[in-house]
């Protein structure tokens, strides 16, 4: 079997840290390529990965890969026999070793000492570092030459699944992209099943094929990118990704009306419903432009090539509040009232999924 087609499947998979049920029957199908973990801090993410690399137990369920049990039904294969690469979440190289010696130190030694060098150069190669590092000390990296040697240093045993906690979040905007591409690069062209633990959605919708989104020790949806963009399984998924505000309204047909007026919704949907309107479609005008709501500004975060604007609609009975992206020279000052209007069809999800 080739790394390409050795999956993860994880089934059931309960933890709990005293009374604190932290995953709770979680289940994950990993067929192959880049999978993004993304949810809130505290969720479970680290405590899933502990688990599937072997350095926890759960306390139910099994975890699969490559089709065999390795924890879970009576087993618990320890964290050597599972062919896993970590890069975890902090302090990922060890300090007294060069580059070269952290990359080579899950070799076997007789490995290392035939074919070793070699083999950190390969590595060096597919993280797109220059070879002069590999005698360098972890000190004298950048933070994103670091997190690369970390994720050789978890490839160069030749895992089936590679597993990041989080590998870019001490990292630059800049940066962070930057590393994260050449990262998912690296993965793809040694075509290593992985897991990427993340809080960025962007990193998440950027760089895998597949995203978990996950609350509260479970899963809410694990779809691709897009799917989850575009179809959010339910409101608090809709809210996380996206940063939908979420709008009680009634529903008739394709329209619903609410604070915000009646508008258009993306499915036929009759009776209460909860609008999930993102950033996005919402835009902001002069005060007083026809059709549009007031709006009062509260918040403005400048990010250089735009900025969002949080808004409360004014007049609304139940105090709505949305976020608007706009350009950059556009941006209106906290305090002051703006038009506001939302474009396009919004998602609309039924107010009781029950
Ligand atoms: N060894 C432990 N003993 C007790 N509680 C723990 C232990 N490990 C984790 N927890 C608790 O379990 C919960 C989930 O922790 P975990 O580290 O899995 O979260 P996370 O999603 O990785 O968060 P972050 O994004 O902040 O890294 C937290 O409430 C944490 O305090
Ligand atoms: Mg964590």
């Amino acid at each position: 079997m080739t790394a390409a087609n050795v999956g993860l499947r994880v089934t059931g998979l309960t933890r709990s840290f005293g009374s604190l049920r932290v995953l709770d029957g979680v289940d994950l199908d990993v067929p192959g390529g880049i999978t993004a973990v993304l949810g809130a801090s505290g969720c479970g993410k680290t405590t899933l990965l502990r688990l599937v690399a072997g350095f926890l137990e759960p306390d139910a369920g099994t975890i699969r890969l490559g089709g065999r049990v390795v924890a879970g039904d009576g087993r618990a294969v320890p964290a050597r026999g599972r062919r896993i690469g970590y890069v975890p979440q902090e302090g990922a190289l060890f300090p007294h070793l060069d580059v070269a010696g952290n990359v080579a130190f899950g070799l076997s030694s007789g490995r290392r000492s035939t074919t070793g060098r070699r083999r950190v150069e390969e590595m060096l190669e597919l993280v797109e570092l220059p070879r002069n590092v590999a005698t360098r000390q972890p000190h004298e990296l950048s933070g994103g030459q670091q997190q690369r040697v970390a994720l050789a240093r978890a490839l160069a045993p030749d895992p089936d699944v590679v597993l990041l906690d989080e590998p870019f979040s001490s990292l630059d905007a800049g940066l962070r992209e930057e590393t994260g591409r050449s990262v998912a690069r690296a993965l793809r062209a040694s075509e290593t099943t992985a897991v990427l633990v993340t809080h960025d959605q962007g990193e998440a919708l950027s760089l895998a094929d597949q995203v978990a989104v996950m609350a509260q020790g479970r899963f809410l949806q694990v779809t691709t990118p897009a799917e989850l963009y575009l179809h959010p399984a339910s409101p608090a998924v809709a809210s996380f990704v996206g940063h939908a505000a979420l709008v009680p309204a009634q529903a008739v047909g394709g329209t619903a009306t609410s604070a915000l007026g009646p508008v258009p919704v993306r499915a036929a949907r009759e009776g209460r419903v909860l609008l999930a309107v993102r950033p996005e479609q919402v835009a902001v005008t002069a005060k007083d432009e026809p059709g549009c709501l007031t709006a009062e500004v509260l918040e403005v975060s400048f990010f250089g090539h735009d900025a969002t604007v949080r808004v409360r609609v004014v007049g609304s009975d139940d105090l709505v509040e949305l976020t608007a992206r706009v350009p950059a020279n556009g941006v209106p000052q906290p305090g002051t009232q703006v038009g506001v209007r939302v474009v396009g069809e919004v998602l609309a999800f039924p107010e009781d999924p029950s």
